[in-house]
């Protein structure tokens, strides 16, 4: 039988609500198919900030390195500088252990609303795949005399060939898997250097992929083509940045940032991978026990698929669009009145029959 240690980061606000329901589930599944999980918890928060002075101690890459996966909720608080949660955390995980990969699916699920009257769910279903560890979040730059009348910012994007490279060998191969299609979206009619230079090294890396369809769409007309016609998308190619947008838009079509599913993927398997919903942590509903918690167990799915338990993977979102189907269901985001627990109830009772 085959074990897999998983570090589980629950992070802060909702985190802390959604992650032991993606554990529910995959426990269920542990015991009716042949794998294990060894789950490990760690602290690391912003919570854990205000408490000892620091997200996770100098050594935490040392440890978590040793697992298989990590599973994480998400990380933020209202009383800490938000921009501490990503630098101290987010950042180090996905570069540390060369996550170039931010896995996120966009598939309407049928049944539930979504704010598109005529999209038919079964047409629309893509992938954002977005570079995850350079780009416009490099945190290069500076502040400079910012209380003067002569203060300015500057912040340095930076494309290395490397990394464009690696994540576009990653999207046309994933999209041979899928309907052989893959859009760059990109805003290289204005960004005259840094995205002029992306597109370069993916059109060069397409040349090896001849068998796969290959255009270019610039990010103001690709949201437009999100809200008006999704279905023309399968494997979306893209930036940090325009992907981070870009996949908050995604999950908000199915109906919700809640169902939101993503993986930092490191594809060499040199390190762990780490699996979270593309959400925040909510403060405004945290604790209160209405946070949907589809995102969290979808990742948790994603997390399956990755280790190599594909059936598991599967049945985990075959569980979640069976549950959906009946509005009793559906969490507080979906206009719904079940709770996050009823929500997760749900999804193992359809995991009895999928
Ligand atoms: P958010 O994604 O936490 O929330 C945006 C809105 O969506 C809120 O109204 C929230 O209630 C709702 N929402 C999100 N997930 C939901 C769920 N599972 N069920 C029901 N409703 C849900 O984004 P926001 O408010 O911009 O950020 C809050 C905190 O989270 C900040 O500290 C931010 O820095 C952090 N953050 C952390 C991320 C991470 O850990 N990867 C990603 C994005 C934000
Ligand atoms: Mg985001």
């Amino acid at each position: 039988m085959n074990s897999y240690n998983i570090a589980v980061v629950p992070g802060d606000g909702i985190g802390q609500e959604i992650v032991p329901e993606g554990m529910r589930v995959m426990d269920f599944l542990t015991e009716r198919l042949d794998f294990g999980l060894d789950y490990t918890s760690f602290p690391y928060s912003a919570q854990h900030y205000k408490e000892t002075g620091e997200f996770m101690p100098p050594d935490a890459l040392q440890q978590l390195k040793h697992y298989d996966a990590i599973y994480f909720g998400a990380i933020g608080h209202p009383d800490v500088d938000d921009t501490l949660p990503a630098t101290r955390y987010t950042f180090r995980v996905r570069k540390g252990f060369h996550q170039y990969v931010n896995y996120r699916p966009v598939k309407l699920i049928p049944g539930v609303p979504g704010p598109l009257r005529n999209a038919k769910a079964e047409e629309v279903d893509f992938v954002i795949v977005r570079e995850n560890t350079e780009g416009e979040f490099s945190e290069t730059g500076n502040i400079v005399m910012p209380d003067t009348p002569q203060g300015f910012a500057l912040q340095t994007s930076i494309f290395t060939r490397t990394g464009v490279e690696r994540i576009a060998h990653y999207a046309f191969q994933l999209a041979r898997k899928r309907k052989y299609h893959v859009t760059n979206v990109t805003k290289s009619n204005t960004l005259i250097h840094s995205l002029v230079y992306w597109d370069q090294l993916i059109a060069e890396v397409h040349q090896q992929y001849p068998d796969v369809k290959y255009e270019k769409m610039y990010v103001d007309n690709a949201s437009a083509t999100f809200v008006l016609n999704p279905q023309h998308f399968d494997v979306i190619l893209t930036t940090n940045m325009i992907g981070d947008i870009l996949s908050d838009l995604g999950a908000a079509l199915m109906g919700s940032l809640g169902l939101g599913p993503s993986g930092n993927i490191n594809p060499e398997r040199d390190y762990p991978s780490m699996f979270e919903p593309i959400h925040g942590s909510a403060p405004d509903i945290a604790f209160k026990g209405i946070a949907n918690p589809v995102s969290a167990i979808w990742s948790g799915g994603i997390m399956l698929d990755h280790l190599g338990e594909n059936e598991a993977g599967d049945a985990v979102q075959k569980a979640i669009f069976a549950a959906l189907q009946d509005k009793k269901n559906w969490p507080a985001d979906l206009g719904g009145t079940a709770s996050t627990t009823k929500v997760t109830d749900a999804i193992l009772k359809a995991l009895d029959y999928v």
